[in-house]
C-alpha cells in the first residue's frame, strides 16, 4: 500500500477519521445518518455508509489504531483499491500515526495457508486541512513500520522452518541488503569463546546453535549501542518440560532476537547517524540424551558458576553469554539494552500488552517508557531491590537460574542478567521483558493475531532521540 497525501484520481471509497467532537459539528456532512445509527466515534467504532461509500471511524486516544481497525475492514473488500482519508489533523505527528497504523493494520500473515489472501488496497491518500506534503514524516512512518512487519513474519514462522542457522541465514541476507557488518559464529566458535552456559541450552537439539553479530556504522557516530535479542528457536522447556498448553506460541521466544534485527533494518534505513550493534543468541530448547539437566552446574562466559534448577528457564542463561560477549566485543558504548521473552512472570504482573522495563537506572527506564508511549507500545518499568537479589544465592554455585520464591519472577530473572552486565556497565543497562506483547493470540490495537514486533517501534524511537 502507498500512502501519500497527493490527490488520487479513482477514489473508491473514503475513510472520515472522527473523534466526539466532530461528531457533534453541525458542518458533519452525514450527522443525522450517523446519529440514527447511534454512532458515538467511540475509539476503534467503526460505521460503514455503503450507499455513499464511506466507512466512518472513531478515535479517542489511539489513531493508529482507529486507521488500522478500518484498514482490516476493507481489506476484505475486493471493490477497495483506492482509499481517500479524510481528517482534520494536520499536524506531524497524526500524519506519522495514520501511516503507521494503516502499514502495522494492513499485515497479514497467510504464509502457512494454502490459499494466500490477495491484497486489495494499493493506495490511500490522507487528505488533510494542510498544505505540507509530509513525504518525510510518510517515509519515516512506512520504514518503521515496514520493519516491525519484517520482524512479525520472522517470529511467526514455525520452528520447523526457523531454527538457529536460519535466523542467521535471514540476519546476514539482511546485512547484505542494508549495507551492514555481519559476524555468525557456529558451534565451534562458540565454544572457543566459552559460551558454555548457552551450549548447554543448545545441546539437546538437533539444530547448533549461532550467535549472531550485525553492526550498523556510520561515519562520526555521536552515540553507541548495543541490542542484545533472546533467540529462542523454540522452548520445549527442555527436561523441566512445559505443559502442552504452555509449550503452544513458544516459537514466539525469538520474538527479542528477531526485533534486534528489526531494529538494525529501520537504523540502516533510515540513516541514523548512531552505532548500532546487534547481537542474538539463536539457540532451541529440546529434550534428549544429552539434554542439560536439573543439577547441573555450567560455567559461564564471564567465569561465574550457575547451577541449573530448571531448564525452562534457559532464556537467561543463553543471554548470560551473549551479554558478556557483546560486552567484549564492543567495550566502548553508551547503552546496552536486551530484549526477551523472558518470563511468564511479567505477563502476569504487567497483562498481556505492555513490556516490563528493568535496570539500574531510573531515568534510563523512565526515558524508555516515553519512548514506548510515544512510539505506540506499552511499557511500564519495574523497580529492583537488594532483597531480591539475595533470592539468587546458592548453596553449590555463584547463582542459581531461579531465585527461591516463587513471587517476582521477573525481577528475579532480570536480577540474574544483571550478574553479567560488568559494574562500570550497569547504568548503562535497560533489559526489556516482551514475553506479553510479543506474541498475543488476538487482535490488539495495530496488532494482529500473533507476532506483533514489540520492542522494534520503542528502542528505534530511544535511538532516534539520542
Ligand atoms: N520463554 C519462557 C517465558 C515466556 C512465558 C515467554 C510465556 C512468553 C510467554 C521462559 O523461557 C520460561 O519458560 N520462563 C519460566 C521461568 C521459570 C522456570 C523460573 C517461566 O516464566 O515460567
Ligand atoms: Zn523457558
Ligand atoms: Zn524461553
Amino acid at each position: 500500500m502507498k500512502i501519500t497525501t497527493e490527490k488520487l484520481d479513482n477514489i473508491d471509497l473514503e475513510i472520515v477519521l472522527i473523534n466526539d467532537n466532530d461528531l457533534k459539528s453541525k458542518n458533519l456532512v452525514d450527522k443525522v445518518l450517523l446519529d440514527k445509527l447511534s454512532f458515538k466515534a467511540e475509539q476503534d467504532e467503526l460505521c460503514f455508509l455503503a450507499e455513499s461509500s464511506k466507512v466512518y471511524v472513531g478515535y479517542s486516544d489511539d489513531i493508529a489504531s482507529s486507521i488500522a481497525s478500518s484498514i482490516r475492514f476493507l481489506d476484505g473488500k475486493e471493490f477497495v483499491k483506492n482509499i481517500k482519508l479524510t481528517t482534520n489533523l494536520s499536524d506531524e505527528e497524526s500524519i506519522y500515526k495514520i501511516t503507521n497504523g494503516a502499514i502495522l493494520g494492513f499485515y497479514k500473515f497467510d504464509k502457512y495457508k494454502s490459499k494466500r489472501t490477495n491484497k486489495h488496497i494499493k493506495n490511500l491518500y490522507i487528505s488533510s486541512p494542510s498544505q505540507k506534503n509530509f513525504n518525510q514524516t510518510i517515509k519515516k512512518a512506512t520504514t518503521i513500520a515496514n520493519s516491525t512487519n519484517f520482524t512479525r513474519d520472522i517470529v511467526n514462522m514455525t520452528p520447523d522452518d526457523c531454527y538457529p542457522k536460519v535466523l542467521a541465514k535471514i540476519a546476514g541476507n539482511l546485512a547484505k541488503e542494508n549495507n551492514l557488518e555481519c559476524n555468525i559464529l557456529k558451534q565451534k566458535d562458540i565454544e572457543k569463546e566459552n559460551m558454555n552456559a548457552l551450549l548447554a541450552v543448545a545441546r539437546a537439539s538437533r539444530h547448533d546453535p549461532r550467535v549472531i553479530q550485525l553492526s550498523h556504522k556510520p561515519k562520526d557516530a555521536k552515540h553507541r549501542v548495543l541490542v542484545i535479542g533472546k533467540g529462542l528457536t523454540y522452548d520445549s522447556g527442555g527436561l523441566s518440560l512445559k505443559p502442552s498448553d504452555f509449550m503452544t506460541t513458544m516459537k514466539s521466544d525469538k520474538s527479542g532476537a528477531c526485533a534486534v534485527l528489526g531494529i538494525l533494518k529501520s537504523v540502516s534505513e533510515l540513516n541514523l547517524n548512531v552505532e548500532v550493534h546487534g547481537f542474538i543468541g539463536a539457540v532451541e530448547n529440546m529434550i534428549g540424551g544429552d539434554s542439560y539437566k536439573p543439577d547441573d552446574v555450567l560455567t559461564a562466559k564471564n567465569g561465574k558458576t550457575i547451577e541449573v534448577k530448571n531448564t525452562d528457564a534457559e532464556g537467561r542463561l543463553v543471554l548470560a553469554d551473549v551479554l558478556d560477549f557483546a560486552q567484549q566485543e564492543i567495550s566502548e558504548f553508551d547503552y546496552i539494552i536486551d530484549l526477551a521473552t523472558l518470563t511468564g512472570a511479567c505477563v502476569v504482573g504487567v497483562g498481556n500488552y505492555t513490556t516490563g522495563i528493568m535496570g539500574h537506572n531510573d531515568e534510563l527506564k523512565n526515558r524508555m517508557k516515553e519512548c514506548a508511549k510515544n512510539s505506540g507500545e506499552f511499557a511500564t518499568p519495574l523497580d529492583f531491590n537488594r532483597f531480591l537479589s539475595k533470592t539468587l544465592k546458592n548453596e553449590t554455585a555463584d547463582i542459581c537460574n531461579i531465585s527461591n520464591t516463587r513471587y517476582g519472577g521477573a525481577l528475579t530473572a532480570g536480577l540474574f542478567l544483571s550478574e553479567f552486565i560488568k559494574d562500570a556497565n550497569k547504568d548503562k543497562w535497560l533489559h526489556l521483558d516482551i514475553a506479553g506483547p510479543a506474541f498475543v493470540e488476538h487482535i490488539w490495537g495495530v496488532n494482529p493475531h500473533g507476532a506483533s514486533g514489540a520492542g522494534v517501534r520503542m528502542v528505534v524511537e530511544f535511538i532516534e532521540n539520542l
